[in-house]
C-alpha cells in the first residue's frame, strides 16, 4: 500500500513507518522537523527509515493548505496515517496559537485531502479527551466534554471534524485514542524520558499530585500493532474511535522503581501538588478494539521499561 504517514520524524510516526516499510509498504513520511523538542532525535529517527528504497521524506507543514493540496494531487495514497501534531499538556497552557496551527488548520488539511481523493484516514486522538472524567475504566461510550487542556480540546475537536466529513462525504475516519506511550525512541518531553535524564544525572524528579496518579502506561510497539490492524481492516463504519491503552493502570510511583531497578540508581523524589491541565488517573476500556481488532496492548511494565532503559543507555551514553 502507498501510505501517507504525517508526524513521520516523531516518536509513533518513526516507528510505526518503520514496521511499514519492513513489510513492504510505500511510504511518504511527512513531517515539518519543528523545534518542539531535540530535532537531532527527530534527525535520528528518520535515518532509520532513509535506507529503505520504498520511503520518501517530505519536509512540509500540514498546516500549509497549498503545498498540502499539491501533495495530495501528486502522490496517490492509498490511506493516511496523521500523527503530526503539536502534543503535549503542559505546552499548550503557555503555548496556544501552534495548537491551533498544527491539530485544527492541519487536521483540517489532511481531511480535505482525503475529501477529494477519497482516502480512508487513522488519526491520533488522546486519551486526555477524557478529561476531568471520574468513572474508570474510559469508554469510547463516555461524553467527552470536559477537557481540562486545550491541547485535549484540539483532540476531541479532530473527533467532531472527523464525523462531519465522514458523515458528509464518502470516505471513512478512525480515531486512536492513545494512551501514555513509551519506549525507545520516546519522546523528550514525556514523564518515562525525563526521569530517566534526572534519575541518571543524580537531579530530582518532579512528582506532581504528590506521585498519587494512575497512568495506563502504553508500549510502543503494542501502539504500532494496533495501528497496523487498523490500516489493514476495512473500517466497519464511516466513524469510528478506538482507545489503545495498556488497560492496566500504573502508580506513578510503581513506574519511577522499575525505571530505577533498570537504570540502576536511585531516584531523588520532589513531591509537588496537581499541575494545572493534568488528569488524575487514566484507563482504557479496550474491549471495543479487542472486539473489531481481536488486539489489545499486552507489554508489562517491567518488559517496556526494560528495553527503553538498555535503548536510552545506547543512545545517550555511548
Ligand atoms: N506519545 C503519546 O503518549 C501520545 C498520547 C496520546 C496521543 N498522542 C498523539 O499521537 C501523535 C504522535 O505523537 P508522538 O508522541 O509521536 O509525538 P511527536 O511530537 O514525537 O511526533 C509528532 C511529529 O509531528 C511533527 N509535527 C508537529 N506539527 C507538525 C506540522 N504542523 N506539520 C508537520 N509535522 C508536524 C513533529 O515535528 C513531530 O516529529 C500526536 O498526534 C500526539 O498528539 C501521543
Amino acid at each position: 500500500m502507498k501510505i501517507l504517514v504525517t508526524g513521520a520524524a516523531g516518536f509513533i510516526g518513526a516507528a510505526l513507518s518503520l514496521r511499514l516499510l519492513e513489510r513492504g509498504d510505500e511510504i511518504i513520511g511527512v513531517d515539518n522537523l519543528n523545534d518542539y523538542y531535540d530535532v537531532t532525535l527527530k534527525h535520528a529517527r528518520l535515518a532509520r527509515l532513509t535506507p529503505f528504497e520504498n520511503f520518501k521524506f517530505v519536509l512540509l507543514n500540514i498546516a500549509d493548505r497549498a503545498a498540502m493540496e499539491q501533495l495530495f494531487a501528486t502522490e496517490k495514497f492509498e490511506r493516511v496515517v496523521n500523527l503530526a501534531a503539536q502534543a503535549g499538556v503542559r505546552y499548550s497552557i503557555t503555548n496556544p496559537h501552534v495548537y491551533a496551527e498544527s491539530n485544527l488548520i492541519g487536521f483540517l488539511n489532511i481531511l480535505e485531502g482525503c475529501r477529494q481523493n477519497q482516502i480512508d484516514l487513522i488519526y491520533a486522538s488522546s486519551s486526555s479527551v477524557y478529561g476531568a472524567n471520574a468513572k474508570l475504566p474510559f469508554s469510547t461510550d463516555d461524553k467527552v466534554d470536559n477537557p481540562v487542556s486545550l491541547y485535549a480540546a484540539t483532540k476531541k475537536s479532530n473527533e467532531l471534524m472527523a464525523h462531519s466529513y465522514s458523515h458528509l462525504y464518502n470516505f471513512s475516519t478512525t480515531g486512536l485514542r492513545f494512551f501514555t506511550v513509551y519506549g525507545e525512541w520516546g519522546r523528550p518531553d514525556m514523564s518515562p524520558f525525563i526521569f530517566a535524564r534526572q534519575i541518571m544525572a543524580g537531579k530530582p524528579i518532579d512528582l506532581f499530585n504528590y506521585g498519587n496518579h494512575r497512568r495506563d502506561f502504553t508500549y510502543i510497539d503494542d501502539i504500532v500493532e494496533g495501528i497496523l490492524r487498523v490500516i489493514d481492516q476495512p473500517a466497519k463504519s464511516r466513524y469510528q474511535i478506538y482507545n489503545i491503552g495498556n488497560s492496566q493502570p500504573e502508580q506513578l510511583l510503581t513506574f519511577v522503581e522499575t525505571l530505577e531497578k533498570y537504570l540502576g540508581k536511585t531516584a531523588i523524589k520532589n513531591l509537588l501538588p496537581m499541575q494545572p491541565g493534568d488528569v488524575q488517573d487514566t484507563f482504557a476500556d479496550v474491549s471495543d478494539l479487542m472486539r473489531d481488532f481481536d488486539y489489545s496492548p499486552k507489554t508489562l511494565l517491567d518488559v517496556g521499561i526494560e528495553k527503553f532503559v538498555t535503548w536510552y543507555k545506547t543512545f545517550y551514553e555511548n
